[in-house]
């Protein structure tokens, strides 16, 4: 196992790049069953047929749990925005129909969205009323089977010459494309104020034919999930977006 040549580093986890190799390696202490289910997830995902890096190993390195996949030669949607942010609606536009074209799957394997949710809310530390709430707005909505990668943004999904691979399955579950949505517009809402949500969402509701009030709905069960990670700088935000669910 080569390590000298990082492609990015987290908090928990260092992603390297070994010839045709991408090895994701975590940190000491980093939940084995975490690691283990985004394996498990992947070859899922892979034996459902879309596009993914294929699963090589499962290993321990050094007293560290590591995911090895194959390396996929591209860019990512966010190099390329990056790199060129006049074509940003091209680029969304792209990005969208991959999600899509993932929501077109059932992924039976996978663990239902409505029970991760659930259980996120019940370890929310929202006060009753409000998990109360949420609970029972999350079993009015309707409970679907698609593929749903619970992280799509475009630092997970490679764009190359053969078309594209979605990496990063740790998130991934059986569910409704509008919570998967949801969960995008947060994530983009959560990096910054910069429109891109809302042109996001814009663009998946009219490519999708949603409504995008039926979108809005997920949004306070989705902003529940991501308290759980207990990051405080997006405390206050996410708590105004729960709230939506007042009225
Ligand atoms: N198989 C691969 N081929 C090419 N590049 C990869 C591959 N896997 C990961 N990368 C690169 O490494 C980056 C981080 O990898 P990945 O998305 O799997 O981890 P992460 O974002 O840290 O995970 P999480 O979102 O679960 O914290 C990607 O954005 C991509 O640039
Ligand atoms: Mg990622």
């Amino acid at each position: 196992m080569n390590l000298n040549n990082v492609i990015a580093a987290r908090s928990t986890k260092t992603i390297y790049r070994d010839g045709d190799l991408v090895i994701k390696l975590f940190n000491e202490g980093y939940s084995a069953a975490d690691v283990l289910n985004e394996a498990h997830n992947l070859v899922i995902v892979e034996e459902i047929g879309f596009r993914v890096p294929k699963l090589v190993n499962v290993e321990k390195y050094d007293g560290k749990w590591a995911i090895v996949t194959e390396f996929v030669e591209g860019k990512t949607l966010a190099q390329l925005i990056e790199e060129d942010e006049a074509r940003i609606d091209y680029y969304f536009d792209r990005m969208i129909d991959i999600q899509l074209e993932m929501h077109r799957y059932t992924a039976e394997k996978l663990r239902r969205h409505t029970d991760k949710m659930d259980a996120k809310i019940s370890v929310s530390g929202l006060d009753a009323t409000t998990r109360y709430e949420l609970h029972t707005r999350l079993a009015s909505l309707p409970k679907h089977l698609k593929l749903c990668h619970g992280d799509f943004g475009p630092d997970n999904i490679v764009i190359n010459d053969g078309g594209y691979c979605v990496l990063d399955w740790s998130h991934a579950t059986q569910g409704n494309a509008s919570a998967d949505a949801a969960r995008t517009f947060l994530l983009f809402r959560i990096a910054a104020d910069n429109g891109r949500a809302e042109k996001y969402l814009d663009a998946f509701c009219k490519k999708s034919d949603t409504a995008l009030q039926y979108v809005q709905k997920w949004i306070p069960i989705v902003a529940a999930s991501q308290l759980v990670k207990g990051r405080p700088e997006e405390r206050e935000f996410l708590l105004r977006w729960i709230n939506v669910v007042e009225y």
